[in-house]
Formats: C-alpha cells, structure tokens, sequence
C-alpha cells in the first residue's frame, strides 16, 4: 500500500473510462494524457490514433467546443483560441499573411483589427490596404494589382453595420489565388454561413453572441478540414490555447446561442425601427432598416432571419460630452465594452472599439463624436426603449 504522502497525489485520479455517457460535456483540465502502453502515446504523437497527448496540441473540453461551433458554421474543423483576436492573428498566419506579402482588408473594421494589421504586422513587412468594401469596383482593382495572401472583412461591420457581399468577395479573392476571411462576429451563424457563401476562414470572438454571457473571453477559426492542419500546427508552437475552463462555458452558453440570439435580433429591429421616429437621432445604421444601404444585400444573405443584434446612431448635434451624458443616464443598458451578451449594451466607439484608429480614419469612415453603438440583450424591448427614451429626454433637456 502506497504511503499517504503518495495517496494525496494519486488516489481517485485516472479512473478506467466508464461505459456510460454525461450528458453535459465534463471539465477535463489534464494538460496531460498517459496510455497504457508508450507505443498507444507515440501513435498520438504520429497522428496515427486518436487521442490527447498534451493540452498545447488538443483538449477534449476545448475539442467539443470546437466541434460544436464547427457544426453552427456548417462545417467539421476549428480551432478555438485564447481570444477573439489570437483566431484573427491565427487565420492570417495560417492564410499564408508572411512578411514581404499583403493583405486587403474592409476599412470598416473591429479597431483591434486594424492596429494589429497597420501597426503590428506592418513592422513586420506585411502591407495591408484598407478599402471601402462596399465599393466592389475599387475592391476588384486593388485585389487584382497586389495579389495579396487575404482578403478580411467582417460580415456585418463594426461600429457601422456595414453588411459584405461574400459570395462576390470570395470570387474576387479566389481569382487573385488569396484566401477569404470572414469575422462572423457580429452575423453569428444564425444570420449566414459565410463558408457555405465561399469563405475560406470564418472568425469568431466566441468572447459574444456564442459564448453570450459576458464571463468567458474566446475565439474560434472554423474552416475545411484540410486548412485545419495549418492552424493546429500553428497552435502547437504559438499556444494561443483557449483554457478547458473558458471552453466549457463557452460550450455551456453555445448551448442557448439559437434562442438567445432570436430575441436579442428581434429587440435590436424594434429599437432600431423606435430610433428611427425620434428627431433627436440623426441616423440609425442597422441593415434592417429599408433605408440601409445594403438592405438588399442582408435580405439575399440572411434570408427571413432577421438583421442582426447590433446597431449604431447618432445623437443630433452632439459631440463625446452630449453622448456621455446620455450613457451615463441610462439605468438600465449598460455602458461596457463588449457585445452580443445577454443584457443590452452601449459603447461609444471613438473612445473605446476604435480607439485605436486614427480620429482623421474615424471620421472619414463615418464613426462622429456622436456616434454611440448598441448591442441589444433579451430583456423586454419596452423596457430597453423606456430606458434609452429617459435617457435620451433628460440629454435633451
Ligand atoms: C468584430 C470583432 N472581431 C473581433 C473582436 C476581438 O475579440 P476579442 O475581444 O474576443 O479578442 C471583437 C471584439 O470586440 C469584435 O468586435
């Protein structure tokens, strides 16, 4: 009989793999996997068997999160990471996004998304080009003249809810023999499946509307079988993991994502349709709205779905101080940075998401001193209109 000592460490651990099933996943945090034979563990070193050898290389918590985020996107393979923006960094390295090649990338973009393209990447000889991607002509001639390595764009923009036409921009990349990346952040698969409409890499800031609790940060590349290779090999030596514990809770909220996202879409088209009426807000951007630029476009790549949970507006002659004021009168949305949770949000873009764009960027995009954006939660659309109307009548006064 092994002493205490021993029995502290290895009593109750490494129980013989029972022959019933949970039902919900279980937390398994082992960073490592021991087999009854070196040779079954060197066979899962070669990818000769199924298996985990080392939490790096592949965990089954975060394995069945993956798998369940894949199956939403329409697909089989992914991987998931530490956040958002390492599955941005993730995809482009995996897209071929080396030194010396570049990258055309939608101006209406995450502000994260920007600086790790013009700023960080830059110093490492990537060049990348930010064009209007509603402008197709411009997007054309440019994809066409620098052969870049990708093309990003996010299918419904932020903060201006600018919607892209992917199966137009997938055949555009593909011609110029560059890979189509798509942040699905904002749309979620609810609204498109941006791989079935030509994508190569679909994004996710698993951190929002799939993880939708406001408590796990996360993100998740979904893409064909064979692209997966290059992410996971990539995994292995950059350990931008995603932890077993946020997967799980990610798994956990993935859960509910189909019901959550129903109401927090239907709230976000009465809002927009109430801001709409009002005299104090210039312009409400949510493609839901006939007057939206790309109505149509939304219509053919979102079907009878709806149009998506975020919208921005802009409050009437009203610069950074007018709008804190109206964001620090609401009681009930909360002024917090980050989206697609399942209370209401607001964020005020110049000083937080993009933040780190250039003002003169910011204004040439469209994204004023006035301009606030809203992620709408499941609460009770009459009591998130009550409260943007109090707060919105007291700016006033
Ligand atoms: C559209 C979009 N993509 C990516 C990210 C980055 O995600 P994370 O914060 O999980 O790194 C964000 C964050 O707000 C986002 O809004």
């Amino acid at each position: 009989m092994p002493r205490l000592q021993t029995l502290a460490v290895h009593a109750g651990t490494r129980q013989p793999t029972p022959d019933y099933h949970p039902v919900v996943p279980p937390l398994n945090s082992s960073v490592a996997y021991t087999y009854d034979a070196m040779v079954d563990l060197d066979a899962v070193f070669a990818d000769q068997a199924e298996g985990y050898v080392y939490a790096r290389y592949g965990n089954p918590t975060v394995a069945a999160f993956e798998q369940a985020a894949a199956a939403l996107e329409g697909t089989s393979a992914g991987v998931a990471y530490a956040s958002g923006m390492a599955a941005l960094h993730a995809a482009l390295l995996a897209a071929g996004v080396r030194s010396g090649a570049a990258v055309v990338c939608a101006a209406d973009i995450y502000g994260a998304t920007y600086a790790l393209l013009s700023r960080l990447l830059a110093e490492f000889g990537i060049q990348s080009i930010f064009v209007d991607i509603n402008d197709m002509r411009t997007v054309r001639e440019t994809v066409a003249s620098l052969k870049p390595a990708a093309v990003l764009v996010e299918t419904i923009s932020n903060p201006l809810l600018k919607v892209a036409d992917i199966p137009t921009l997938a055949e555009v990349a593909h011609a110029a023999d560059a890979q189509l990346l798509v942040d699905n952040t904002f749309a979620t698969p609810y609204l498109c499946q941006p791989l079935a409409w030509g994508a190569d890499m679909v994004i996710h800031s698993a951190t929002k509307y799939l993880a939708g609790h406001g408590d796990v940060m996360a993100g998740v590349v979904l893409c064909s079988p064979e692209l997966v290779q290059k992410l996971r090999e990539n995994q292995k030596l950059l350990g931008a993991n995603l932890a077993p514990e946020p997967a799980w809770l990610a798994h956990r909220g993935l859960r509910t994502f189909w019901v959550r996202v129903r109401e927090q879409f239907a709230n976000a088209e009465r809002v927009a349709d109430w801001l709409v009426a009002r005299d104090d807000i210039v312009q409400v951007h949510y493609p839901g709205l006939l007057t939206h630029h790309q109505h149509e476009l939304a219509r053919r790549l979102f079907g009878e779905r709806g149009f998506g949970g975020m919208l921005s507006f802009e409050l009437r002659d009203a610069g950074r101080d007018q709008v804190f004021g109206f964001m620090d009168e609401l009681q009930l949305v909360l002024s917090a940075t980050t989206l697609g949770d399942v209370f209401s949000l607001v964020l005020y873009p110049a000083h937080s998401s993009h933040r780190s764009m250039p003002a003169e960027m910011r204004a040439a995009l469209g994204i004023s001193e006035g301009l606030v954006r809203m992620s709408t939660g499941i609460e009770a659309s009459e009591d998130i209109i009550a409260d943007l109307a109090q707060a919105l009548d007291k700016t006033r006064a």
